[in-house]
């Protein structure tokens, strides 16, 4: 035999010298939910060791994980069924929740990057991503909703917007009303390939954003399709994104690939929160080893293209000292 690819198997030290992806802290996007109150820590029931934070817990939670050497935080806020209406127009109210956890954040450590989420849901008495009107969601109207909430976040300090609600034509959109006001450091990380998936329960829990009625399927992707994503990349470099996305992240792989192979732009994962339980559930089973399910699920995404992962294990790798 000529060829013994067990070779460069025989060592640690040898497996190390020809290992092809490697995975450290900067790839790390850490989501957090956050809460109105004082004090306030609640954990997700369906996302063991995840919680919703006040704005206070908030700093604290930052803080700590910057300590970790983690510095990269997604915001997504909890907000109350009575505080919800059809236009979403606490989203970009002044003073209202969201936005005063990016300035507090900004305020306290202006070195912490924060992405922010721009989309209806969690503010929508509908539960939908965009203006529901008889059971239709309109996409125009919505991307004048979408603007005003990525120029308040860009005002209250975010560093990258992530447009998650795919509307079309919102990525130029927002690109242009930012530029127009001032903001044209502000990056976009477009939610680029987002799948109508069932793999965002979890989530939805924690912020109490279920759609109300009907699903997402008429803006979210078919998961059966993956020439759609190319559709949708094409359009987001056009339009001047300076990230991609997809999402979920562990059933979509091959799109993370595909991506990766057809765009010289950054490519994030969105490991999402139903993946997240997933493992969970089996780690506390006794049915998985928690250490090499995790490490192995998120070198995964490495593997596959990604340079960024949106990750609620984010915390607990650097925590363990996995990496
Ligand atoms: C909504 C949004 C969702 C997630 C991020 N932004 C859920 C949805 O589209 O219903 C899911 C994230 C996760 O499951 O971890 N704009």
């Amino acid at each position: 035999m000529l060829h013994r690819p067990r070779r460069n198997r025989k060592s640690a030290v040898i497996r190390d010298m020809i290992q092809e992806h490697h995975l450290s802290a900067a790839n790390l996007i850490f989501p957090l939910f956050i809460i109105e109150g004082q004090n306030q820590k609640t954990e997700v029931s369906s996302m063991p060791g995840i919680y919703r934070h006040s704005i206070d817990h908030l700093l604290r939670e930052v803080e700590s994980c910057m300590k970790l050497g983690l510095y990269a935080f997604d915001l997504f806020p909890n907000i109350d069924d009575s505080l919800k209406d059809k236009y979403a127009t606490l989203s970009y109210k002044k003073g209202n929740l969201y936005l005063r956890a990016i300035e507090e954040v900004k305020k306290n450590f202006p070195e912490a990057c924060i992405v922010t989420d721009v989309a209806m849901d969690p503010y929508s008495s509908d539960g939908h991503d965009g203006i529901v009107e008889n059971g239709v969601i309109l996409n125009d109207e919505t991307l004048a909703v979408l603007g005003k909430m990525a120029l308040a976040h860009a005002e209250a300090g975010a560093d990258i917007i992530a447009p998650s609600d795919m509307m079309d034509g919102r990525i130029g959109y927002i690109r242009q009303l930012l530029d127009e006001n001032g903001f044209s450091h502000v990056s976009l990380m477009s939610y680029t390939a987002k799948y109508a998936s069932a793999f965002y329960g979890p989530f939805r829990d924690a912020l109490n954003s279920a759609p109300k009625a009907g699903d997402k399927k008429t803006y979210q992707m078919n998961p059966a399709n993956s020439r759609e994503a190319l559709i949708e990349a094409q359009l987001d470099a056009e339009e001047g994104a300076d990230f991609l996305m997809v999402k979920p992240g562990l059933p979509y792989l091959d799109i993370i690939k595909l991506l990766h192979d057809n765009f010289d732009l950054p490519i994030a994962a969105y490991n999402v929160s139903g993946e997240y339980a997933m493992l969970k559930a089996a780690i506390r089973n006794g049915w998985l080893d928690e250490e090499r399910a995790i490490m192995e699920t998120l070198m995964s995404f490495r593997r596959a293209g990604a340079t960024s992962i949106l990750t609620y294990h984010a915390k607990e790798v650097l925590e363990k000292k996995w990496l």
